[in-house]
């Protein structure tokens, strides 16, 4: 009790001699370190009058405060005079740290979720490893299909399955359709699953793995105008609101009708013909596969095709991100050049 009275203006004494930060730290430890004078001093609050302890806290708290606080003011003196001795300037910019990102995929993946996520679709994903009978049986593809050839898709080295046939790597996403249906059981499913795919090509605009990102949709009464509705959202959402997205006849096993997805080219705006435009000569680009789900594929997901139907769609990752620009040449996505990558 003595001595704390005048413990404030001891500290103040003692740190008028101290010059640097080390000195300061041994000063603050011999008062307010475990052992320092103020715990020391807090401990013989047992051997005092209960009656009193109440007191005598505040008055060691309170002298605690003021000395943290002298502490503290000198703390930042020593570091201006520090600055001021190594001719620190506050003004510089600082050295920058190396900014890491996310590969062009992964954010384009982000981007397309968003996306979908506002109109109550969810993110599915499904296997890479596939077998047969999710990526062309149950899409209505027979046997004989070109697609199932091992030119156009990889064979893995794998015992058959007797019912789902042979492992590969799946060459569309459209192999998680049926999987969707099996796990919904009873529609409405509205699902996109983004996920690589596999097929044997490399040039300018194929690399043997992509991306595409699938959307399935099945409820009752679905029509074309939902399909095309959909697609029309994410085009204007993706690409601005100033391009158009058109449906082009085409053929696909697994729906019925089928197309393709078009959109107005972002360089001559769709003017085409007349106009030579060095991108897409007709004023439309190709986007995506298209088309109503067929009434087989619904059986094979053990979903009543009289009662309810559907439409699917799928978009190649890659090809969004060459039509919107910036990007030239595919491969450059997947030779893990820093130089190319650290643009993005
Ligand atoms: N799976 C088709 C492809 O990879 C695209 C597609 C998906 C077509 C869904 C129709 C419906 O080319």
């Amino acid at each position: 009790m003595e001595n704390l009275t005048n413990v404030v203006s001891q500290v103040k004494k003692n740190l008028q001699k101290v010059s640097d930060l080390e000195k300061l730290e041994e000063l603050t430890i011999r008062y307010l370190g475990r052992h320092g004078l103020i715990n020391e001093t807090l401990q013989k609050i047992k051997e005092i009058d209960p009656g009193k302890r109440r007191e005598f806290g505040q008055k060691i708290n309170a002298v605690k405060e003021e000395i943290n606080k002298l502490f503290l003011i000198k703390k930042n003196q020593l570091i201006k005079n520090d600055e001021a001795l190594t001719d620190f300037d506050n003004t510089l910019p600082g050295r920058p740290y190396p900014k890491g990102s996310l590969h062009m995929i992964s954010y384009a993946t982000e981007e397309i979720s968003a996306i979908f996520s506002k109109i109550g679709f969810i993110r599915m994903t499904y296997p890479e490893i596939e077998r047969e009978y999710f990526s062309f049986d149950s899409l209505n593809m027979p046997p004989d299909h070109p697609g199932r050839d091992d030119f156009e898709t990889f064979f893995l080295k794998a015992q058959k399955d007797p019912q789902l046939g042979k492992m590969i790597l799946s060459p569309h996403t459209s192999s998680g359709q049926v999987r969707e249906m099996w796990r919904v059981g009873t529609p409405p499913i509205r699902m996109i699953s983004i996920g690589k795919c596999y097929r044997p090509n490399w040039d300018t605009t194929h690399t043997p793995m992509f991306h595409q990102f699938e959307s399935l949709c099945v409820d009752r009464s679905i029509n074309i105008t939902h399909l095309k509705g959909t697609i029309d959202y994410f085009v204007k959402q993706y690409f601005g609101e100033d391009r158009e997205a058109r449906l082009r006849p085409h053929h696909f096993q697994f729906t019925e009708p089928s197309f393709e997805v078009d959109i107005t080219c972002g360089v001559c705006h769709g003017r085409g013909d007349g106009v030579k435009c060095r991108v897409c000569k007709s004023g439309w680009l190709e986007l995506a596969g298209a088309g109503m789900v067929h009434p087989n594929v619904l059986k094979h997901g053990k979903i009543n095709a009289n009662e309810y139907n559907g439409w699917a769609f799928a978009f190649g990752i890659e090809r969004l991100l060459m039509v919107r620009g910036g990007l030239k040449n595919m491969r450059d996505l997947y030779t893990g050049d820093i130089r190319f990558l650290e643009q993005f």
